[in-house]
């Protein structure tokens, strides 16, 4: 295992998320699960990440798992979602959740507490207050963000001294590099990248057309309309070049994001040892330059093409002139496009994903009524034309 160095931490270049525990990716097994983590610390991993919203399992199983050697790990996780899927960043909620997690991980620290979410109520000056007494009285050693509006991660930055930003970041979700690496290289802080092998894109044997009820993937726009035809070609050139150099589609993956200096740590979410072990042997190779160039050329081709294709796909959902699979699926990504595109706000976008999300649990009448609705109020985002 290869290590990377910031502020002082020795960290694994890979380290392994408990995402999976939560059920997203289809049903895991605990008990395989935590017999992986402990053959990753054998392979020398010594960053785990989870969180509070994953999710019992997902705290306990990584707790029970490191208990024997938790001196030796980072753990980290993340706070501001609540159980009922409000997001909570005031002092009561983060020091409750807190408390939770070091029971779930049978911990007296927290190696690394990250802002899940944002919570537009709460002032991030006392959510910084917060998290520096935590730092003080020993139950966190670092903090950091992630999955935040850029304007509110200027914010934490200028307030207070996180120690990393997470953000998603593999060879068919990109964005990060435009979007975050500026700040991290002012800043002197690091990226923890997640879902670096595409959360199944870039691993899978094929992608299938749908996944069973209630994996993540059925509404992510990563598996519809032009970005799964996007990262299918991606995934294709991924492949060539995994042949040429003998090695497995998810490793050329996770090299391609170790190949950014400004990663500190690339998480991967296997929970079998057979995809660990083919994981873990990424950190040992590095990316050859003439194959980063190739991809290079290729992602500013996808690039140009998806600015295009997806304000069409997303005029198309939101005018009623596209349909894809459900609705749900539809409006996620005709928001995120306009989110992308930069032509709706984060955190104007924030509220809309919520009501989106909360369609599923209505009658399909209901549901249609307010798919029209959240339609209506989303096209006011579109370009006039
Ligand atoms: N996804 C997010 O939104 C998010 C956000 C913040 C933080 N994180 C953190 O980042 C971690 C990694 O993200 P992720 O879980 O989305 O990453 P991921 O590794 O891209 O996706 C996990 C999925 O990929 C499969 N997989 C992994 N390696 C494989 C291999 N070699 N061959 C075939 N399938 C393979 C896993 O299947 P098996 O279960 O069959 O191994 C699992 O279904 C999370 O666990 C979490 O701690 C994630």
């Amino acid at each position: 295992m290869k290590y990377r160095f910031h502020k002082g931490l020795k960290v694994s270049a890979i380290g392994i998320g408990c995402y999976s525990l939560s059920g997203v990716y289809g049903k895991k097994d605990p008990d395989e699960f935590q017999q992986m983590i402990r053959i990753a610390h054998k392979s020398g991993v010594n960053f785990y990440d989870t969180a509070g919203s994953y999710g019992e399992l997902a705290e306990e199983v990584l707790g029970n798992a490191v208990f024997p050697f938790r001196k030796e790990v980072f753990i980290s996780t993340k706070v501001g979602v609540q159980d009922d899927g409000n997001f909570d960043l005031t002092e009561r909620g983060i020091k409750s959740a807190v408390e939770r997690s070091l029971k779930r991980l049978k911990t007296d620290w927290i190696d690394l507490l990250q802002v899940h979410f944002d919570d537009p109520k709460t002032p991030v000056s006392e959510t910084i207050a917060v998290l520096e007494g935590l730092k003080r009285e020993g139950k966190i050693i670092q903090y950091g963000v992630g999955h935040l509006p850029i304007s509110r991660v200027k914010h934490y930055l200028e307030l207070g001294q996180p120690f990393s930003l997470m953000f998603e970041l593999s060879p068919v979700s990109r964005s990060a590099r435009t979007r975050y690496f500026p700040l991290l290289e002012t800043k002197n802080l690091k990226g923890i990248a997640f879902s670096t092998t595409g959360r199944g894109m870039l691993s899978l044997k094929s992608i299938p057309e749908n996944f069973p009820p209630g994996d993540l993937r059925n509404i992510d726009p990563l598996f519809h309309f032009d970005l799964r035809r996007s990262g299918l070609r991606v995934r294709e050139k991924m492949e060539e070049i995994a042949r040429e150099n003998g090695k497995t589609l998810a490793q050329v993956s996770l090299a391609w994001v170790l190949s950014h200096p400004q990663i500190l740590c690339a998480l991967t979410g296997p929970s079998t040892v057979s995809h660990l072990a083919e994981n873990l042997e990424a950190s040992e190779w590095d990316f050859p330059r003439e194959n980063l160039e190739e991809l290079e050329i290729l992602f500013n081709k996808e690039d140009a093409r998806l600015t295009r294709e997806r304000l069409e796909t997303a005029s198309g959902i939101l005018g009623g002139s596209i349909k894809g699979k459900d609705e749900t699926s539809d409006l996620i990504y005709a928001l995120d496009t306009l989110m992308e595109l930069e032509m709706v706000p984060e955190k104007d976008a924030l509220p809309y994903f919520l009501k989106i999300l909360g369609m599923e649990k209505l009658s399909p009448e209901k549901k249609s009524g307010l798919a029209r609705e959240i339609k209506e109020e989303i096209r006011q985002f579109l370009p006039a034309s």
